[in-house]
């Protein structure tokens, strides 16, 4: 096969996967061991273009179809197509976006789109980056509040320095533990703030964590507000953290990796994120809940441009970036954790220029209007009851039945639905109690896909019931 033909025959394949993406089963389902033997991992490849087509059809045979209305599992669906195409030419372009001289397009396009996302959110004078997503970001935001709460910190690491403590919610992401772990600070120094019958940070929990803080001689330095809590999608109310800014001077960061769409309608923003452009870092991921290809994320900073850089400093760079010249001078390398970059800024640009600010603003409207009907079926069928009250993308939810064990009921229901190849819902506990959490953003799916889904889970929680409850 010359290159044209394998080019060819990849479009094509991609072309007819893609078009049979919302057919059939969302997966054809085998156990590890034996789609292990179905993949032929161990099978001789040595420059057969037919084996390589081979294990490309297998990976799209036995792939999750997460573009499918059955996938309403994670945070993320198929990518919308711009997006997909800027992927393909990231891909045969090969660069990395850390120096302009070797990637012009692509970092003028990460600044361009850095100074739109400046502009929406309100941060004057800012900057920001793109990083390898949320979890990243929300380190390198606690990073940067670290360093300016301790200028001798990135010399001297935190030995025989005043302990610096960090606040998030009882309910934030995972990502801010490790960035707890990776920045030296330790787990006990990240305290972990009650949260409100919403799921949202107490405020006044807050306040009193901080004062214990300080009459302990340690230094409350960053809090981070959640919006968009990644089980409940509960925003913590910005207002109250900014007037304990005021008292407390910490760096007040918004983690926006799932929530943070709402940026994008008037409304929505004024509903949950009213404050906002006051924050001194926010962290957005493009590849949630707006369907660039994953990965897609933008840490932006209010204010004190070049903090970034600043914050990360240290190192002999110079062999690779030289702001002497016109082109160093645009390099995104310097203030970026990584050396090498992957090119996440095509896809995001294609997508934003693609859509407009407008067609993703519906785009969040849609899955919000779409949650509310969810909610309403799960109200209105006796066999379903919430599991925690829906304030924003999440609903969240169980079968119901008296007198049997629900979280093994349940935990059997969404295993056998997935095994089925019938529908792929999030799972969480809240509280010790399985919940399943729906999430709704695949933009082909309707009312009745809604329906659909809940009339499978009904009709599988009862079919459980009737026969011995065994193990997933
Ligand atoms: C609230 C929240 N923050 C951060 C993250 C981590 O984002 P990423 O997957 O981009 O690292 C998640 C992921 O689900 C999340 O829900």
């Amino acid at each position: 096969m010359d290159d044209r033909q394998v080019f060819e025959r990849l479009l094509e394949m991609l072309s007819s996967h893609y078009q049979g993406r919302g057919q059939g089963s969302f997966l054809d389902y085998h156990r590890p061991q034996e789609l292990r033997s179905l993949l032929r991992l161990d099978r001789d490849g040595k420059g057969s273009w037919e084996e390589l087509f081979a294990w490309v059809r297998r990976y799209l045979d036995y792939s999750v179809k997460t573009d499918h209305p059955a996938f309403v599992n994670r945070m993320w669906v198929g990518a919308n197509l711009p997006s997909i195409v800027g992927e393909m030419v990231t891909a045969l372009t090969n660069a990395s976006a850390c120096t302009y001289e070797s990637a012009p397009v692509s970092t003028l396009m990460e600044r361009y789109m850095i100074g739109e996302m400046l502009n929406l959110v309100g941060f004057r004078g800012g900057e920001g980056q793109m990083t390898t997503g949320s979890s990243n970001a929300n380190m390198i935001a606690m990073m940067v509040a670290r360093n300016r709460a301790d200028g001798a910190v990135k010399e001297e690491g935190l030995f025989a320095r005043p302990p610096l403590c960090a606040f998030v919610s009882a309910e934030s992401h995972y990502s801010m533990d490790r960035a707890a772990n990776i920045l030296g600070l330790g787990s006990r120094q990240l305290c972990k703030v009650p949260v409100d019958a919403s799921g949202a940070m107490d405020a006044s929990a807050l306040e009193r964590l901080l004062e214990e803080t300080v009459a302990r001689g340690a230094r409350p330095f960053f809090v981070a507000a959640t919006a968009g809590t990644t089980v409940r999608g509960a925003y913590d109310q910005l207002a109250p953290l900014l007037l304990l800014r005021q008292r407390f001077a910490f760096w007040l960061h918004v983690d926006g990796a799932w929530g943070g769409s709402v940026v994008l309608c008037d409304e929505l923003r004024r509903r949950y994120l009213p404050g906002l452009e006051q924050a001194d870092s926010f962290s957005w991921d493009f590849h949630k809940m707006l369907g660039t290809a994953l990965m897609c994320n933008v840490l932006l900073v209010n204010r004190g441009a070049g903090v970034l850089g600043g914050a990360l400093g240290a190192g002999d760079g110079s062999y690779l970036f030289r702001d002497e010249d016109l082109e160093g001078r645009e390099d995104l390398g310097p203030a970026s954790l990584q050396c090498g970059r992957r090119v996440d800024s095509l896809k995001w640009f294609l997508d934003w220029k693609f859509f407009g600010r407008e067609g993703l603003a519906r785009r969040v409207e849609r899955s919000l209007a779409l949650c509310a009907y969810a909610e309403e079926v799960v109200r209105g069928n006796p066999w379903l009851e919430l599991t925690a009250p829906r304030v924003s993308f999440n609903v969240c939810f169980r079968f119901v039945t008296a007198a049997v064990d629900l979280n093994r009921v349940n935990l059997l229901l969404r295993t056998e639905l997935y095994r089925e190849g019938r529908t792929l819902v999030g799972l969480a506990y809240l509280d010790g109690q399985v919940t399943m959490r729906l999430l709704i953003l695949n933009q082909q799916l309707s009312e009745s896909d809604i329906d659909d889904f809940f009339a499978a889970i009904v009709f599988k929680g009862r079919e459980i019931l009737s026969r011995p409850l065994k193990t997933p």
